[in-house]
Parts: C-alpha cells; sequence; structure tokens
C-alpha cells in the first residue's frame, strides 16, 4: 500500500510516502523559519496561508521525487492533531479531498503518535512493549506503549515542554528564532559545571516532569552574569545538562516501573546529541536499548505521518468523508490497531 502522508501541524509543512512493502519512497520538507523569524515566534495565521503556499508543489515534487503518478496512491494519512487548527485544516482538507478525488481511503493521524512510531521508520522489527520519551515544542511525555495505538501516560510535564523550555532559554539570552537547535549549538562550545542548575522533580518519585523554573534560574544566571559570549555558552551548557539529566533520570524509573528492556525516543528535542549520547550510555549500562530516528525525523515530518496513517490503514481503519481536526487530543483515546 502506498500511503502519502501530509504534515501541516504547526511551522513546517512534511509530504512523504511510505510503501508498506517498499518502505519510504521520498520525503520533503518545507519550513517556514523564515516567515516567522521576524515575530520571534509561529504566527498561526502566517503559518496556514504558507501552508496552502507550499502543499501541493510539496505533493506533486515528493510525488515525483518517488517516481510515482498521483493515481498510483492507496492511501492519504494527515495530521488531524494536536496543533494550530488553521494549520491543521489545510493539511486535512487537502488530505481529504485528494482521497476522496482518487477514490482512496484517508485517516487522520495524531501527532504525537506520528513521533512515537518515528523509531520504526529505521527498524519496522521492532515490537512493543516498550517506554516512548516524547520531547517536543509543546509535549514532554512518558508513554507505556503495550502496542499499536495501546497507549498509557506514564507522566508529562506540569508547565512548558522540553522543547519550549530550549526555546525560551535561548530568547532570553537573545538568540533568534528558533531557538533550541540554536542553544543545543552554543551548548557544544560551553563547559560543564561552571553554571549548575537543578535536575526539577527528580527528587521526589514519580514521572512527571516541570521546566518552567529552569527557565527562571537561568535568566536570573544570565542577568547577574557579564553577558558575553563565552558566559552564554557556558550557561546554554549548564542548561542542556540539566534537561538532558532530568529526562534521563525520568526514563531509567520508567523502564524499571515498566520493567521494558526498550526505550523509543522522538520528537525535536530527540534530535539533541548530548540527549541521544546521555541516553545510550543509561541503556547500555542496564543492558536495555534505545531507539531513535535519524535527526530529520526527530523534528516535524510527513514521513512519519505517512508511515503512522500506512499503519492504520493497512488495518482497516480510517476517517469519514467529514474533515475534522483537533486543537489538543488525548493519544490514550486512540483506537488499538
Ligand atoms: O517535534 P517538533 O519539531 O515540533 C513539535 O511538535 O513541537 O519539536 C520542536 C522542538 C522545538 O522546541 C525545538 O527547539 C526543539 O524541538 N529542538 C531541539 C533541538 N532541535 C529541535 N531542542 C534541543 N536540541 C536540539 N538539537
Ligand atoms: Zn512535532
Amino acid at each position: 500500500m502506498k500511503v502519502l502522508g501530509i504534515e501541516t501541524s504547526c511551522d513546517e509543512t512534511g509530504v512523504a510516502v511510505y510503501d508498506t512493502v517498499a518502505g519510504l519512497r521520498a520525503h520533503a520538507l518545507y519550513s517556514q523559519i523564515a516567515l516567522h523569524a521576524d515575530y520571534g515566534g509561529v504566527v498561526p495565521e502566517l503559518a496556514s496561508r504558507d501552508h496552502v503556499r507550499k502543499l501541493l508543489p510539496l505533493v506533486r515534487q515528493t510525488l515525483a521525487e518517488a517516481g510515482l503518478a498521483v493515481s498510483d496512491l492507496d492511501g492519504v494519512a494527515y495530521t488531524a492533531g494536536p496543533g494550530l487548527v488553521g494549520a491543521l485544516m489545510v493539511g486535512a482538507a487537502s488530505g481529504r479531498a485528494l482521497a476522496w478525488a482518487l477514490g482512496v481511503p484517508a485517516i487522520g493521524v495524531h501527532h504525537m503518535e506520528g513521533h512515537l512510531l518515528a523509531p520504526l521508520l529505521e527498524d519496522s522489527h521492532l515490537q512493543p512493549p516498550f517506554v516512548a520519551l516524547l520531547v517536543s515544542g509543546g509535549h514532554t511525555q512518558l508513554v507505556f506503549v503495550q502496542g499499536i495505538g495501546r497507549y498509557q501516560l506514564l507522566g508529562e510535564t506540569l508547565d512548558d515542554a522540553a522543547g519550549e523550555a530550549f526555546d525560551k532559554t535561548a530568547k532570553l539570552m537573545g538568540l533568534p528564532y528558533p531557538g533550541g537547535p540554536e542553544l543545543a549549538r552554543l551548548a557544544e562550545s560551553g563547559r560543564s559545571g561552571l553554571f549548575k542548575f537543578s535536575r526539577p522533580m527528580t527528587d521526589r518519585p514519580g514521572l512527571d516532569f516541570s521546566f518552567s523554573g529552569l527557565k527562571t534560574q537561568v535568566m536570573l544566571a544570565w542577568k547577574a552574569s557579564d553577558q558575553s559570549d563565552p558566559t552564554r555558552a557556558d550557561i546554554a551548557r549548564g542548561f542542556e545538562d540539566a534537561v538532558v539529566e532530568t529526562l534521563a533520570i525520568k526514563c531509567e524509573r520508567a523502564l524499571d516501573q515498566c520493567a521494558a528492556k526498550t526505550l523509543f525516543v522522538a520528537g525535536g528535542v530527540g534530535a539533541n546529541t548530548r540527549l541521544r549520547e546521555r541516553l545510550q550510555r543509561m541503556a547500555g549500562k542496564r543492558g536495555a536499548r534505545v531507539c531513535f530516528p535519524r535527526p530529520e525525523f526527530c523534528t516535524d515530518n510527513g514521513a512519519m505521518i505517512a508511515f503512522a496513517g500506512a499503519l492504520r490503514l493497512v488495518a482497516g481503519q480510517h476517517a469519514d468523508a467529514s474533515v475534522t481536526v483537533h486543537a489538543r487530543w488525548d493519544m490514550a483515546s486512540l483506537p488499538a490497531v
């Protein structure tokens, strides 16, 4: 089955074709970073309008790269939430219309399920159960995955998501939007241990997170500092160490709690090199295995949506003819596959 995947939940237009026999056939991404940079963050109305402009050319480009005609498609998957409603509507309406015209089934995919299953793009033979750490700009969750569509939330952030903390911390130290990857790059040249920030909520039982206090700690340290470039890098390193260590401690706890041997890591912060190294080390020590998507599939992309949609379409699931999107959407409410 050849499935077209469409991702338009935020500021990236992603398109891909996943073939359930041959694997990923092609994928393309258009980032709106330049469009939103002047505003220091995503402007929802501008995002929707840009998806309208870019989506169909990107679909044509992806099909051409896959060597397929539109009539070769057997199904269409689009992100139906959570995300910006206007942006989601563009992908959902286009995907639904295309499926209608082709007479093939369509399915609305949960964006976080797309992220969660992305490590399977690298190795589709991995079998649940596993623990998944989802770390994106809007979510930080630990999930026990007993099967595809069988998700139990173990813990989540009580305030800022890990990616949001990266972005806000970068902004308060004057780094350009989008700050997370910039901050991570800066931390490479920073020295570890010069600025020590707390590992929030690791001193008590449980698997929830809280990152907003960390951002305040950085703000106080930054204001009291000489605000030079080397100091900025040292603070960035201290912040990154704190987030990485906190995530690693909670992941290990979750593996213990679920008696699981496999950790999946997905979402934009999963592209962070130091987080990847730290989790590899933790897993290696306890004889467990950690699985990441390649960095370009950690951040938003069409491949993960095509893949997650294909799993559900192959199982006979599909959406009805209405165009429905969800700004918020509980992943535990998804049907099992
Ligand atoms: O999954 P994603 O692309 O979009 C959402 O669904 O939110 O995640 C974006 C988030 C942003 O907050 C961004 O700052 C963060 O992931 N991010 C990173 C890195 N690359 C992206 N955070 C830390 N280190 C990185 N290398
Ligand atoms: Zn995402």
